[in-house]
């Protein structure tokens, strides 16, 4: 049997989907920066690349060496294809601009270059997360640096979003907005390969993932829902419930897409200025994108996710999104 790899999905896409060829290839350049980060992520302390870099980024987190790699390596990667006209990422404060050297494109690149890096010393799973938008027309000029502006667009404006995840197996999940595949790098072959036909997030779970330690914070419909999970087959919800809490959003996300399960990081009242902790540019919009190609839902607990028109590039927002039912529930809980 022959075996479908990225490259060949693409190019099947770009015929059957009129997926644009610049979109195929900026997808290739993600896809190669990630098997490169991989390779780092994989070396560890042989490499010398754990530990952190003595700096923070704009949101005032520790950067870890792998935050800064990650970054550099998508950043070279594609700034000289002519596909794109700007990137904008978690690590730096503002947007990238191409160099003059370089052709522009018509696509804009957001990143997270390394979600869950906090876990990158103890060996667990970490992520590269990706989104795709279009430049605006006002924007795009061959001369002028880029405004940051721009980006600021929902996220059903999203054209492809995916990450790749870092953990036992290297794999890139990626949608173009019709479904979610997914995509298992044979290191022999040195390709991504395509091992998950039809990603669907079953409607119904009885998993859950936040974290915990935070709930004495909690907003009242957000503990109101976890002490219903809590209370399992005697409470309301008449079923058990089983918790997992990762800490990397990449492996908490791909638990869910695998068998499902509600994923939540909530607002909460330590910074009461900051309307969650995951970004919406980097963080929130892909995966809800995904999410919802995969057949799930995600919402902030008052409106969908991907409706947010964005105010800032490095903004915040709480985060609500799995199988369906779950997040209907807990949306609703806030709206009463
Ligand atoms: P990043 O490493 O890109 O800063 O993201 C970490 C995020 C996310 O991956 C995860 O869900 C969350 O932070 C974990 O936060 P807590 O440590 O507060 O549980
Ligand atoms: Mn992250
Ligand atoms: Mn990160």
């Amino acid at each position: 049997m022959s075996r479908v790899t990225l490259s060949r999905y693409l190019i099947e896409q770009t015929r059957s989907n009129n997926t644009p060829a610049d979109l195929r290839f900026l997808i290739e350049v993600v896809a190669r920066a990630c098997k490169e980060i991989s390779h780092h992520v994989s070396k560890g302390a042989l490499g010398g690349v754990l530990g952190s870099m003595g700096t923070e980024n704009v949101q005032g987190e520790v950067q870890k060496k792998l935050d800064v790699i990650s970054n550099d390596i998508l950043l070279e990667a594609n700034e000289w294809g002519g596909h794109l006209a700007g990137m904008a990422s978690e690590e730096m404060d503002n947007a990238y601009q191409i160099p003059g050297r370089y052709p522009k494109g018509a696509y804009l690149l957001v990143f997270d270059p390394l979600d869950g890096s906090s876990n990158i010393d103890v060996n667990v799973s970490v992520g590269t997360i990706f989104s795709v938008l279009r430049c605006p027309n006002e924007y795009l000029s061959q001369n002028e640096t880029l405004n940051e502006n721009a980006f600021l667009q929902p996220g059903t404006e999203q054209v492809a979003a995916g990450y790749a995840i870092y953990g036992p197996q290297t794999m890139l999940i990626l949608t173009l907005g019709n479904g979610v595949k997914g995509f298992t790098l044979d290191r022999e072959l040195g390709s991504f390969v395509l091992t998950h036909e039809n990603i669907c997030v079953p409607e119904t779970t009885a998993e859950f993932a936040i974290n915990m330690s935070n709930q004495r914070h909690w907003e009242a419909p957000v503990k109101r829902y976890v002490d219903e999970l809590l209370a399992g087959e005697t409470g309301p919800l008449q079923k058990n419930y089983n918790m997992r809490w990762i800490a990397s959003m990449v492996a908490d996300v791909h638990r869910i897409l695998t068998r499902g399960g509600l994923f939540m990081y909530p607002r909460d009242a330590r910074e009461p200025s900051k309307p969650g902790k995951l970004r919406l540019m980097y963080e929130a919009n892909p995966m809800s994108f995904i999410i919802e190609q995969a057949g799930g839902a995600s919402t902030n607990g008052y409106e969908r996710i991907l409706d947010i028109k964005p105010e800032s590039l490095h903004q915040r927002v709480s985060v609500i999104l799995g199988s369906k039912q779950e997040v209907e529930r807990v949306t609703a809980y806030h709206k009463e």
